[in-house]
C-alpha cells in the first residue's frame, strides 16, 4: 500500500523477542536492560494474524528479527506457519548466527528463503570483545550451513565501528570474492548503546577498498536498502548501507512490529501504533486492519538521526533493525 508521501509499502520487519544471546556494545548495555515483560509480547498466533491482515494491504515481504529470533521457543513452527500464508512472497530472517549452525537446514525446510548474519569481525578475540562473549566460529558454521542448506542469498551485516574493526574491512572482503556471500558494511547508527564518535562514513570505506561506481551491480536479492558492487573474480558482492551520510528515506519500503505488538513505521521515529491493544480486544479483522494502515500512511517522511539532539527511548534489540 502507499503512504502519504506515495512509497509503496511491502515489506514488514517482525522482531519476535527483544531477549537476544549476545550483548553487542553499539546494541546494547551488558546490563540494566528493561527486558518487554512475557504478556506483553505477541504470542505467534497474533503475529500470524496480522501477518495474514498486512497481505491484504499488499505486505509480501516479511523479515523475522530480534533481539536474536533464533532464542525465541517455537520459532521454527511459527516460522513454517507464516511461510504458507497465501501472499508472502519472500520470508528472511536477520540473526546473530549463533544458533544457525544447527538450524539452518530447518530453517530452509520451513521455508525461509534467506538469511542476513550479523559478523562484524574475524578475530575471535576481537569478536568475544564487541558482542561480550561471543564465539565466532559458531557463526562461521553457521554462516557456511546455510550456503550447504540453500539458503540464498546469504549476506553478513558488518557494522563498522572506528576503534574496532576499520581496519578488518578488506579482510572481511576477501570471504565474498572466495564464496558466494554478500558482505555489507553498515554506517552505524546512533540508536541505544551505540557512540557517535565510531562511526565511519561509507566515503571513507569505499576509499580504503578501492571501490568504485564502475563495480556497482544490481544482481543481488533483496528488499533492503544496501547497495551492491561486484569486483572483478568475486563470487558473491560487497554491499554498503549508508543510513547517514546517504540516507534511502524517499525510497523506504517498510515498516515494524516490535516484540511488544506496536508498529512503528519508521526505524528512528517513536511514533507507534498500538496493535497488541487492539488484538486483545475483541477487535475485527477489518478494525485491526485500518489501525494498520493508519500507521502506514503516517510513516514518517525521514529520520532525523543526523540531529546530535535526537533520543530514542528504544534500544536497537527492541526494535529488530
Ligand atoms: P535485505 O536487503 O532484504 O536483505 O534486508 P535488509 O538489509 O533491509 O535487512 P537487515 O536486517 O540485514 O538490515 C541490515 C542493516 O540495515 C541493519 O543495520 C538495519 O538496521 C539497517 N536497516 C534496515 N532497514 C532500515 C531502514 O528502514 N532504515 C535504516 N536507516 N536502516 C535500516
Ligand atoms: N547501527 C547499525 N546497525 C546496527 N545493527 C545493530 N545495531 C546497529 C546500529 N547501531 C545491525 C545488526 C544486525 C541488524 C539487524 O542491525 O548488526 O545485523
Ligand atoms: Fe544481539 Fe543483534 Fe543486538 Fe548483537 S546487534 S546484541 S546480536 S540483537
Amino acid at each position: 500500500m502507499q503512504d502519504q508521501f506515495k512509497r509503496q509499502i511491502e515489506y514488514l520487519r517482525i522482531s519476535v523477542t527483544d531477549r537476544c544471546n549476545l550483548r553487542c556494545r553499539y546494541c546494547m548495555p551488558e546490563e540494566g536492560v528493561n527486558w518487554i515483560s512475557h504478556d506483553s509480547i505477541l504470542s505467534f498466533e497474533e503475529i500470524l494474524r496480522l501477518i495474514n491482515i498486512s497481505t491484504r494491504f499488499g505486505f509480501r515481504r516479511f523479515r523475522i528479527t530480534g533481539g536474536e529470533p533464533l532464542v525465541r521457543k517455537g520459532i521454527l513452527s511459527f516460522l513454517e506457519q507464516a511461510s504458507q500464508i497465501p501472499g508472502v512472497d519472500d520470508l528472511m530472517l536477520t540473526t546473530n548466527g549463533i544458533l544457525l549452525a544447527e538450524h539452518a537446514f530447518d530453517l530452509k525446510r520451513a521455508g525461509v528463503q534467506r538469511v542476513n548474519v550479523s559478523l562484524d569481525t574475524l578475530d575471535p578475540k576481537r569478536f568475544r570483545h564487541i558482542t561480550r562473549g561471543g564465539d565466532v566460529h559458531q557463526v562461521l558454521q553457521g554462516v557456511f550451513r546455510s550456503l550447504e542448506a540453500g539458503l540464498d542469498p546469504v549476506k553478513l551485516n558488518v557494522v563498522v565501528s572506528r576503534s574496532q574493526n576499520l581496519e578488518e574491512l578488506p579482510k572481511l572482503t576477501e570471504l565474498a570474492r572466495t564464496y558466494p556471500l554478500h558482505v555489507r558494511f553498515i554506517e552505524l547508527m546512533p540508536i541505544g548503546a551505540s557512540d557517535r564518535d565510531e562511526f565511519v562514513p561509507i566515503t571513507e570505506m569505499q576509499e580504503i577498498l578501492g571501490i568504485q561506481d564502475v563495480l556497482a551491480t544490481e544482481d543481488v536479492q533483496g528488499g533492503g536498502p544496501a547497495e551492491y558492487y561486484r569486483p572483478p573474480g568475486f563470487k558473491g558482492t560487497i554491499g554498503f548501507i549508508s543510513a547517514l551520510s546517504r540516507h534511502f528515506c524517499h525510497t523506504c519500503n517498510r515498516v515494524r512490529l516490535t516484540a511488544d505488538g506496536k508498529l512503528r513505521p519508521c526505524l528512528h521515529s517513536s511514533f507507534e501504533v498500538d496493535l497488541r491493544q487492539a488484538l486483545r480486544s475483541a477487535a475485527s479483522d477489518a478494525e485491526i486492519g485500518d489501525l494498520f494502515a493508519k500507521g502506514v500512511w503516517l510513516k514518517p517522511a525521514e529520520h532525523h538521526m543526523n540531529d546530535e539532539e535526537w533520543q530514542d527511548q528504544r534500544l536497537m534489540s527492541q526494535i529488530g533493525g
